[in-house]
């Protein structure tokens, strides 16, 4: 049977408490689809290597985990301790640029038993995909500070497009709604007020749009877009957008279809040169970490999308189905996100035991 090499990050926070629960179902699934997974945990986060070593990764990160066929990862971040510019750019950021995932996939969809707070919304209202630049955009490291103490203090910080990276998330997004029934797409854009590179992610989109004559693609300014996703959510397919407006769309998106610890990702190396790297929208949720009471379904979901990454389509499927049923038919283990009194333990021990079921059923159900 197969073997995948998993290297598991849990991170800071609840990152620590979700972790557990994904690798749980990842485990249930890899029983029942008959594959396995050899797993090497890393203690890269800042209340562990950080305190230890004042940085938050090895200096040879890239020959340690550059290796394994896929990263799942939990949330970096403590921000009483550590600036979250520090941690983060000196983990999460590094993985997404130094193994080149320059797509983040972001799945938003109203599920079987959340509610969405957007009023008369229905599963099936909200099912779209935030495709966002993941490797330049607003993210750059390039400027500065100059002046400093007097009151002429100036920061700089450029935006960085490039033909490359423009193109090649834009085609991903097109390639995605190709294959899509709806066959939409919608770009995030702002080049009414950002006058150089905003026009220039515009004149790629609309030049990607002409090789994909079957996908109907416009366009909406970022502002409007926000409010769309609030109005009319059912009205998207998928979202392409830069950097930025990526981050800001994954967190509006889950939190009109219930809560933000539902919503997964994926950091994807197209190429298969590096690993890609699974983890939740979230990041490590100070105000709760520690009482167990953390969503781990963002956690758990990415997880689907980790096997569906690594081919095994069958297992992920099921695994985001165990999800919904779980949502759906058992409100005595959801989380207080979802409006429930349970755990992470118990919403994540649901989801495996579902799993499990769900499996042999089908089995059943063949023989
Ligand atoms: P956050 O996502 O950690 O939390 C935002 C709010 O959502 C909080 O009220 C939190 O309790 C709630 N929440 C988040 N995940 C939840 C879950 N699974 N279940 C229930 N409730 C959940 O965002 P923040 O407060 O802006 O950031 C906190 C720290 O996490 C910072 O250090 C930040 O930099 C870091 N962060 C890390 C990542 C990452 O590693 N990928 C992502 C975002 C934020
Ligand atoms: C995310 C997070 C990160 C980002 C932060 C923690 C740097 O918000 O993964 O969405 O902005 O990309
Ligand atoms: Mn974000």
């Amino acid at each position: 049977s197969h073997r995948y090499r998993i290297a598991v990050i849990p991170g800071d926070g609840i990152g620590r408490e979700v972790v557990p629960e994904g690798v749980r179902c990842l485990a249930a699934a890899a029983q029942a689809h008959g594959f396995e997974f050899e797993i090497a945990e890393f203690d890269f986060a800042c209340a562990d290597y950080w305190l230890r070593h004042g940085e938050m990764l090895p200096p040879d990160w890239r020959e340690v985990l550059g290796g394994y066929d896929a990263i799942f990862f939990g949330a970096v971040g403590w921000p009483e301790v550590v600036p979250d510019h520090v941690s983060l750019w000196g983990s999460l950021l590094q993985f997404r640029r130094g193994f080149d995932q320059y797509v983040n996939l972001r799945p938003v969809r109203l599920l079987r038993g959340v509610r969405s707070p957007l009023r008369d919304r229905q599963p099936g209202d909200i099912d779209f995909l935030v495709v966002r630049e993941n490797t330049e955009g607003e993210y750059s490291s390039i400027g500065g500070r100059i002046f400093e103490g007097t009151d002429r203090e100036t920061v700089v910080q450029e935006t960085v497009m490039t033909r490359i990276g423009v193109d090649r998330v834009l085609r991903y997004a097109f390639d995605l709604a190709a294959a899509r029934p709806r066959k939409h797409l919608t770009w995030a854009t702002k080049s009414n007020g950002i006058s150089i590179t905003m026009p220039y992610w515009d004149e790629r989109a609309t030049a990607m749009a002409q090789r994909y004559p079957d996908v109907t693609a416009d366009k909406d300014h970022i502002d409007i877009l926000t409010a769309k996703f609030v109005l009319r959510p059912q009205q998207y397919d998928v979202v392409v957008a830069s950097n930025l407006f990526g981050d800001i769309l994954s967190d509006l998106g889950p939190a009109c279809a219930g809560t933000i610890g539902i919503a997964p990702s994926a950091n994807i190396n197209p190429d298969r040169t590096w690993p890609s790297l699974f983890e939740p929208v979230h990041g490590s949720a100070p105000d709760i970490a520690g009482r167990g009471i953390a969503n781990p379904v963002g956690q758990i979901w990415s997880g689907a999308m980790m096997l569906g990454h690594l081919g095994e389509l069958a297992a992920a499927a099921q695994v985001v189905a165990a999800i919904e049923t779980v949502l759906d038919e058992r409100p005595e283990v959801l989380t207080p996100d979802l409006g429930g009194s349970g755990t992470t333990e118990g919403l994540g021990a649901a989801i495996a035991a579902e799993i499990t079921a769900g499996e042999s059923r089908q089995r059943g159900t063949h023989a």
